[in-house]
């Protein structure tokens, strides 16, 4: 055994490269190996002698695995001392962290004003972007030679078809099939060919107001929209309501609110056109007249979100520049 022994491990210390390492593997530990071998032959050893020689021969074999083991080890190491250093990462470093996106601010400004009308229960409708004339203009007493119908003022696709330039279409869409009482907001996207400035957008965001009832009057219009308004901007903003005219209400206003500055000046901020809506309206939806009144209005969503953030040009808000939108 202790031959064997010897003579193993001095190869072994020869071996070089795996290879070898694995022929020296299978001439003694394989399974007709010298160790194998030495395992069978116990039977030819005398009875009182086995347990010695057993016990040599599991030493032996313990032995030469160990060595084995030892040796493929060190190889392993040879194998990799001779590629390029690998860059040295500290995984105990903070990782990147990713960039969360978030929405829009006008997206939030919807939002915000969609819960604070759901608290006066307005539920939110919608309507379509691409438009009919019928919604646009005629079913809101637009009258065909009406000037807000002209062609350089909208954006038409063919002669009947647009898209829409303001969220009044919705009030038509809702009242078409639903029967009163109605109270419904509309926020959305409108299209107008303006030359784009500071304050002017070829598209921008409206929110259409609708509530029509038995016995609405423009007290509760006026009460709706001043409460909204200290809803969103805070409680000691005042609002006006100054005589106007659009073709879908009677009598119409619009609706400014009072805006202090640091230096302790105020200025009014026009909001939107606000009015009791017009009987043909209700009558080209087959709602009585005589019996339902209803108050109309729709305002500005970038004006407010601008004012709300102190938001100084309108195109900020569609440049999709992160450096700005992240701030909200
Ligand atoms: N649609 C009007 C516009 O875009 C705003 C408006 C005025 C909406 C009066 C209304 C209203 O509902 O009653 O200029």
């Amino acid at each position: 055994m202790q031959a064997l022994q010897k003579q193993a491990t001095n190869e072994l210390a020869g071996v070089s490269d795996s290879e070898a390492l694995e022929a020296w593997r299978i001439k003694y530990l394989g399974t007709k190996g010298r160790v194998k071998t030495a395992i069978q032959r116990l039977g030819e050893v005398p009875k009182k002698d086995k347990p010695a020689v057993g016990k040599a021969t599991n030493e032996l074999k313990t032995a030469l695995r160990s060595a084995f083991d030892a040796r493929l080890g060190a190889l392993g190491d040879s194998r990799t001392k001779d590629r390029p250093a690998a860059p040295e990462v500290d995984i105990t470093l903070p990782g990147n962290k990713p960039t969360i996106g978030h929405l829009h601010v006008i997206t939030q400004t919807i939002n915000d004003i969609c819960e604070i009308f759901a608290r006066m229960g307005f539920t939110v409708a919608y309507g379509p972007e691409v438009e009919d004339e019928y919604h646009n203009f005629d079913a809101l007493n637009i009258p065909s030679h009406h000037p807000a119908r002209d062609p350089l003022d909208n954006f038409y696709i063919d002669e009947k078809v647009m898209l829409r330039s303001q969220t009044s279409t919705v009030q038509i869409r809702v009242m078409e099939n639903t029967t009163p009482p109605v109270r419904i907001i509309a926020p959305g996207r409108v299209y107008r060919p303006d030359t784009v400035d500071a304050t002017h957008s070829f598209m921008f965001h409206q929110i259409e107001g609708l509530y029509v009832d038995q016995g609405v009057t423009m007290a509760d219009l006026r009460i709706t929209l001043d409460q909204f308004c200290k809803a969103y901007f805070g409680h000691n903003v005042a609002t006006r309501f100054r005589p106007s005219f659009f073709p879908f209400t009677e009598p119409s206003a619009e609706v400014d609110i009072l805006f202090h500055r640091g230096d302790g000046t105020e200025y009014w901020v026009e909001l939107g056109g606000c009015g009791m809506v017009h009987p043909n309206v209700l009558e080209t939806v087959e709602y009585d007249s005589e019996k339902y009144t209803g108050f109309a209005f729709g305002l500005g969503i970038e004006r407010m979100a601008m004012r709300k953030h102190n938001i100084t040009d309108i195109r900020y808000l569609f440049e999709s520049d992160v450096r700005f939108l992240h701030q909200f």
